[in-house]
């Protein structure tokens, strides 16, 4: 920090999306270099409800500029602390980073009806934020960013059958079955820790509404978004979705086959699938998000030809019991 020099930190509830506009551009031009991520399709509604005045949050401003947001959104019992993003400015960027990222988690731990809080640091580097983090009483997981290349040979054409399961297209009607899938995939899971949407249907029905109605994790693609559903029983095995979240890269917004139909190949074909639609459909990249612990999942991926870009922290506090 320069010093002399301190944030006056502010309720980000008294700025319109106009005035954050310039600010969020800075923050998209990150998001596009380090994660190939357009952040401000994606932003739609937090424009709207910045301009509704109605996100919680903190904003920093130096001499009536201001260096940098942080934005919290509640879900029931839970706190969710969105972007933490400064620009550089005298005050230091990581200096008002940490004291945003701290008056965040202040509110949402003292807020009443709050039992837990998670984060995901996407554009921090592992470790950024640690100390902040401990001091606070969170839990640290570190998760990886990896890409891969695409190009017209990518992936494999997806074929109907593959150990005793059909795979095809995802439809609309698959929300209900897929929500109980990713209930049964991550039971005992430490993505489940990280994001306890994982742990109810109801819970996963709102992650899966979020990824195919919502614009936040890139703008959902059908077309590369498959389901394995067991030849015999028709019961919902495995499946992989797909968004896009730039005009050059796709995402794989999830992938995850039932424990029981587990070690047959499934994620695999489902990847190579959705692989071959995404670049057919002219994209040159694809990336996803993995927990570092995953060793199974990460397996897999390096084979598909993936690699790590970045690594950086999700991070979970709960209430502790009296
Ligand atoms: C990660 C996950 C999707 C893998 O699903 P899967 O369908 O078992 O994956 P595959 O069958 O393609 O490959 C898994 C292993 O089985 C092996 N395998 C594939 N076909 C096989 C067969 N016919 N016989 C024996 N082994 C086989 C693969 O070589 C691979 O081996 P490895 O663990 O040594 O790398 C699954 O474990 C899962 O859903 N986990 C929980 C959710 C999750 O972590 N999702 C990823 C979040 S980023």
């Amino acid at each position: 920090m320069t010093a002399g020099v301190t944030p006056e930190i502010r309720d980000l509830r008294l700025y319109t999306a106009a005035q954050l506009r310039p600010l969020l551009e800075v923050e998209n031009r990150l998001w596009q270099k380090r994660l190939h991520w357009e952040y401000l399709s994606s932003a739609r509604l937090l424009l709207e409800y910045l301009d509704a005045h109605a996100l919680p949050g903190f904003v920093a401003e130096e001499h009536g500029k201001i260096v940098g947001y942080v934005f919290c959104v509640y879900e029931a019992n839970k706190g969710v602390i969105g972007n933490v993003f400064a620009a550089p400015s005298e005050c230091g960027r990581q200096e008002a980073q940490r004291m945003l990222l701290e008056q965040a988690i202040t509110l949402l731990t003292h807020s009443p009806g709050v039992d837990r809080v998670e984060t995901q640091l996407l554009l921090h580097d592992a470790g950024e934020m640690a100390d902040v983090l401990l001091a606070t009483g969170f839990d640290r997981a570190e998760r990886l960013y990896l890409q891969r290349e695409l190009d017209a040979e990518s992936g494999a054409e997806m074929i109907e059958k593959v150990g005793g399961c059909v795979l095809r297209p995802w439809r609309e009607p698959d929300m209900a079955p897929a929500s109980q899938l990713i209930v049964s995939a991550y039971r005992g899971h430490p993505d489940s820790a990280i994001n306890d949407q994982y742990q109810t249907a109801q819970g996963a029905q709102r992650f899966l509404h979020n990824i195919v109605r919502y614009p936040g994790c890139g703008m959902f693609v059908p077309t590369a978004s498959f389901v394995a559903q067991d030849a015999l029983t028709g019961a919902m095995a495995g499946m992989v979705l797909s968004s896009q979240i730039s005009e050059a890269c796709g995402h794989i917004t999830q992938i995850c086959v039932a424990p029981e139909y587990r070690r047959r190949g499934l994620a695999e074909r489902l990847l190579q699938g959705a692989t071959r639609k995404l670049a057919m459909r002219g994209l040159s990249e694809l990336t996803l998000t993995v927990t570092a612990s995953n060793e199974s999942a990460i397996r897999l991926y390096l084979r598909e030809g993936f690699a790590e870009r970045w690594r950086f922290d999700a991070a979970v506090w709960t209430r502790p019991v009296n």
